[in-house]
């Protein structure tokens, strides 16, 4: 089947592409490259030995998608990737976010109905969530973001929940992304963010490479067993197969729809991750205590449970191959 990823070269979208392929799939991909770069597409190809279709376009741009489908009209499904997210930035620049995160979905929908592409798998995220002392979050949990770049995987959930109920025949999976980490194993992908990484790992992993000189860990006086922040951090790899996984279960059933949280179920602390990676690759990482990022919240991982139970999901890689492989990706892409 043809599935299209939008954003596909991005981190998540280019593990995920790997394993559609690897599914026996035709992996078609459009990205703008706002936050991506040309060079994932070799090694796509390099990994599966298939290069998947590019198109170097804008989802928001109607014409471009248009173009798509009408070369494409067969696309079974459209996993939607493509949006920014980093949570300061949308702060600074709302606008920016609602325009780009919301059009491009109002898009799709628009020209998926006129190809009858009927399956969309959202790339939703833990944000969605409001506060909660309550841990794990199941997927029945409040709602209630906290910030733009949050608010515009909410509205976006809130859009495919009108749109599928207003078609049926329609059907929607959004997959709720706890805290993606770590590299494929061939290191030839990873996550590369531009300019100083907002996110723990590829932080901790230019600490380890040199180019930053230490970590700044956010808080230590957090209600939770050493005082730094919990996450739930899933393997990019088993967060990629949780998407082969909701495709299964699009081609055996009408799911109209869906919603799954993706993560392990086990909460980490800063701390647990600094002295994972330190274990695993050498005593790399220096840090220091900082006062707490505003924002931040003191503990949040998931229960797996219903995409265990409904779509057969299960984690298999450990927090040591989480941070082995995050650090190889690093090291062998250094600039
Ligand atoms: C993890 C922990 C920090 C950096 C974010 C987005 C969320 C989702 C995942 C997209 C926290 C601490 C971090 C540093 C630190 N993205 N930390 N020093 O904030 O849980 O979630 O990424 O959907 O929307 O908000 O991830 O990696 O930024 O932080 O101490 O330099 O590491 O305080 O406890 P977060 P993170």
């Amino acid at each position: 089947m043809k599935i299209l990823l939008t954003g596909g070269l991005g981190y998540i979208g280019s593990h995920t592409a790997v394993e559609v392929i690897n599914s026996g799939n035709e992996a078609i991909i459009i990205d703008n490259l706002s936050n991506s770069k040309i060079e994932v597409l070799d090694k796509i190809e390099k990994i599966t030995g298939r290069r998947p279709k590019f198109y170097q376009d804008d989802v928001c741009d109607i014409s471009a998608l248009k173009k798509l489908f009408a070369e494409n009209p067969d696309i079974f499904a459209v996993i939607h990737f493509a949006g920014f997210k980093a949570v300061g930035e949308s702060c600074k620049e709302p606008l920016k976010y609602y325009k780009n995160n919301l059009l491009s979905t109002l898009n799709l929908l628009e020209v998926m109905e006129s190809y009858q592409c009927k399956n969309f798998i959202f790339s939703s995220s833990a944000t969605v969530y409001a506060v909660s002392e309550i841990m794990p979050l199941e997927e029945d949990f409040p709602l209630g973001a906290s910030n733009p770049y949050g608010r515009t995987k909410l509205f976006n959930e809130e859009i495919l929940k009108d749109y599928q109920s207003a078609h049926p025949d329609f059907n929607v999976i959004l997959l709720r992304y706890f805290n993606p980490i770590g590299a494929h194993e061939s290191g030839l992908l990873g996550e590369d963010p531009n300019g100083i990484p907002n996110n723990l790992m590829p932080y901790i992993c230019k600490v380890a490479t040199g180019e930053l000189d230490h970590l700044n860990i956010f808080g230590n006086d957090y209600k939770t067993k050493d005082g730094t922040g919990v996450r739930d951090y899933i393997h990019i790899m088993d967060l990629a197969n949780g998407h082969i996984k909701a495709l299964e279960k699009m081609t055996k059933e009408n799911v109209g729809l869906k919603i799954y949280n993706l993560g392990t179920g086990t909460g980490y602390s800063v701390l647990d991750i600094v002295n994972t990676f330190n274990k695993v690759n050498g005593n790399l990482v220096k840090y220091e205590f900082t006062s707490r990022r505003p924002g931040d919240i003191a503990e949040c991982y998931a229960s797996p449970s219903k995409a265990e139970k409904e779509l057969g999901f299960k984690t298999t890689k450990s927090l040591e191959d989480m941070c082995k492989s995050s650090y190889q990706y690093q090291k062998q892409n250094k600039k």
